[in-house]
């Protein structure tokens, strides 16, 4: 689709131009508006352009006005609303045991389709898995896995390779993090069903893209967040799972289970279901660090 701009309706307001991340625009107060060719390959087509015209005077990115955009809802979220709302989110590991329906889980993936991304349209593709059976038929694969890296961690030429193969941020977590997890959870999970990876949710959403393609990973993180806030608005509860997705790419079992195409990574993964116990009180937490630089520091 070519980048356009109608001369006829355009007020020469020059916002387009302003807007564009890339400026692709060109435009100055006694020219015509229009587009500069050695730039038009840098088009990320994010329709901020189309978005901000007064006029809906612009063709750009392969997006149209009638299919693309919609008109902005009036009024929004206050500051004390939405401070409120973020700080009132908690990970939800105990569920009712309800199904949650399918429009609510539609829902949460409308509002994942709002979410930024590195370089639109979107690579992020998801999996909903609304059903407790087929979540219960990874467990077993899930618990084998783990058992054995719980194994191998526990060799010392083993573990000395995984660390040198890993960056150091998967080794800590799985040291640190993952292994006193799987040494205390999967007895525990075995001898008494205590789902310690799904948690016993009625729906699980698997985030995955093409292995490749740009930004994949920091978008499928941020695309969990706003589901994780989508559920939070819907009255559901949610956590980020990051015990499955390492599961679910390495195993072939688990990848046709949940319908992974062969060539995607899966990246990341939320449960989903009616929260069972009310949390009384938010959490108070800071940030590591904060560094402030002044103007004259
Ligand atoms: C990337 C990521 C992965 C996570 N993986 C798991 C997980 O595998 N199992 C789990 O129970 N919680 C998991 N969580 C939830 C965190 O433990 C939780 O966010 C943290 O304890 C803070 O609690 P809060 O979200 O209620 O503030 C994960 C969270 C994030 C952001």
């Amino acid at each position: 689709m070519p980048h356009a701009i109608n001369l006829e309706t355009c007020k020469k307001c020059g916002l387009c131009a302003e807007v564009c991340p890339n400026q692709i625009m060109e435009w100055a107060p006694e020219k015509e508006p229009g587009f500069r060719p050695d730039r038009l390959s840098l088009c990320i087509g994010c329709g901020h352009c189309m978005a901000v015209c007064p006029t809906q005077s612009i063709t750009a990115g392969g997006m149209s006005y009638a299919k693309d955009f919609f008109d902005l809802p009036v009024g929004g979220l206050g500051e004390s609303d939405f401070f409120n709302f973020l700080s009132s989110r908690r990970s939800v590991r105990n569920f009712q045991d309800k199904p949650v329906p399918r429009e609510m889980l539609q829902r949460i993936l409308d509002a994942i389709a709002f979410a930024p991304m590195g370089f639109p349209p979107h690579k992020i593709e998801v999996t909903v898995v609304q059903n407790r059976t087929i979540i219960h038929k990874a467990l077993p694969q899930m618990m084998k896995l783990y058992g054995d890296l719980n194994r191998w961690m526990k060799n010392p030429l083993v573990r000395f390779l995984m660390k040198r193969k890993m960056n150091p941020e998967t080794f800590n977590t799985i040291q640190n993090h993952v292994i006193p997890a799987m040494e205390k959870g999967l007895p525990e999970m075995k001898e008494r069903g205590r789902d310690i990876f799904t948690r016993g949710a009625p729906a699980l959403i698997l985030f995955h893209a093409p292995r490749g393609s740009e930004n994949h990973t920091e978008d499928s993180h941020i695309a969990v967040s706003y589901g994780l806030l989508a559920a939070h608005a819907l009255g559901l509860g949610a956590s980020a799972i990051g015990l499955i997705p390492p599961a679910v790419e390495r195993n072939k079992n688990l990848r046709r289970l949940f319908q992974i195409p062969d060539d995607n990574e899966v990246l990341a993964s939320m449960i989903v279901g009616y929260p069972k116990n009310p949390f009384k009180r938010g959490i108070r937490r800071g940030l590591a660090r904060v560094t402030w630089v002044e103007p004259n520091g």
